[in-house]
């Protein structure tokens, strides 16, 4: 028996990223998707994927901005599947950039409102879905940029942040009727929210998250789909409220020292006082 056989799950801003490769990997261990997002060829393609990996996908278009559409694709799972185990409160963007000064209202509220008031309308409507399942995971991406200033641009990381105290709010409301809230707080994955950004693209994107953390790769989205398919799973059942750090070692501290950076400590291991050690 496959890990999410017999579970239902909606992932949000699943037509690419990090959704998509969990749409997938949920698909091909045994979970029926209702895979979720504004952009509907990149949605049309997911559910393709999930189909060839052996599983049972259907799109659903949601603007994560419209509360009606958030209710409608909760009903989805419900209607196609017959329940709800799982919801990826997934979808995201980098939103409003640049300096705080020049940050106008319009851009802040855009990107709270995609960012940490859908992830709210994702649990809010999921709750009574899954009550009548018997129980569920609700999961929501956040981030380093949640943990760390300097991560992510400020509403971003202001949003994130929320998403992880929100999270760990409701696990104590509904851990009594078997439900668990967790979020994922990724490091550097290179998806398109990432190298569609930066100039260059893929490589110079990838070149650039391979040296931030210890583990001297660029985060895939494949490294979240597999954390988010253990919380989904029945093997994270005494798991919630947590915000789970994926990331390459990231949030461990910067990598300053040894053979990656140009300061190298002395020979011989042992640095005395600093006066004998005056260069
Ligand atoms: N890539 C990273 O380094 C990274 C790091 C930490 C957190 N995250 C978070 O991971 C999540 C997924 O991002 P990704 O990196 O896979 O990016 P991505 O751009 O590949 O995927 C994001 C998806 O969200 C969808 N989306 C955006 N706005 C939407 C809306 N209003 N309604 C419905 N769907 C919408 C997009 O169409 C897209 O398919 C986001 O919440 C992002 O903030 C990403």
């Amino acid at each position: 028996m496959a890990r999410l056989d017999d579970k239902v799950a909606v992932i949000t801003g699943a037509a690419s990223g990090i959704g998509r490769a969990t749409a997938v990997r949920f698909a091909s261990e045994g979970a029926a998707v209702v895979v979720a997002d504004l952009n509907g060829q990149g949605g049309e393609e997911t559910v393709a994927e999930c189909k060839r990996a052996g599983g049972r996908a259907v799109f659903q278009k949601v603007d994560v901005l419209s509360e009606a559409e958030i209710k409608a694709t909760v009903d989805r799972a419900v209607s196609d599947f017959g329940k709800l185990n799982v919801i990826f409160n997934n979808a995201g963007l980098a939103g409003a950039v640049g300096r705080i000064e020049e940050t106008t209202a319009e851009n802040w509220d855009r990107t709270l409102a995609i960012l940490l008031r859908a992830v709210f309308l994702g649990m809010k409507y999921a709750v009574p879905a899954m009550r009548q399942a018997g129980g569920g995971s609700i999961i929501s991406t956040a981030s380093i940029a949640g943990l760390r200033g300097g991560a992510g641009p400020h509403a971003y990381s202001a949003a994130k942040a929320a998403v992880i105290n929100l999270t760990r709010s409701v696990a104590l409301e509904v851990g009594k009727d078997r439900i668990r809230v967790n979020c994922i707080c990724p490091g550097g994955i290179n998806t398109p929210l990432i190298y569609n950004n930066v100039p260059g693209g893929f490589e110079v994107a990838d070149q650039f998250l391979k040296s931030i953390q210890a583990i001297p790769r660029a985060g895939a989205a494949a490294d979240i789909a597999a954390m988010a398919a253990f919380l989904a799973s029945d093997d994270a059942e005494w798991i919630t409220g947590t915000a789970m750090v994926v990331d390459g070692g990231f949030t461990a501290g910067p990598v300053l020292f040894g053979d990656r950076n140009a300061i190298e400590p002395p020979a011989g291991g042992f640095m005395g006082p600093s006066f004998e050690q005056k260069k």
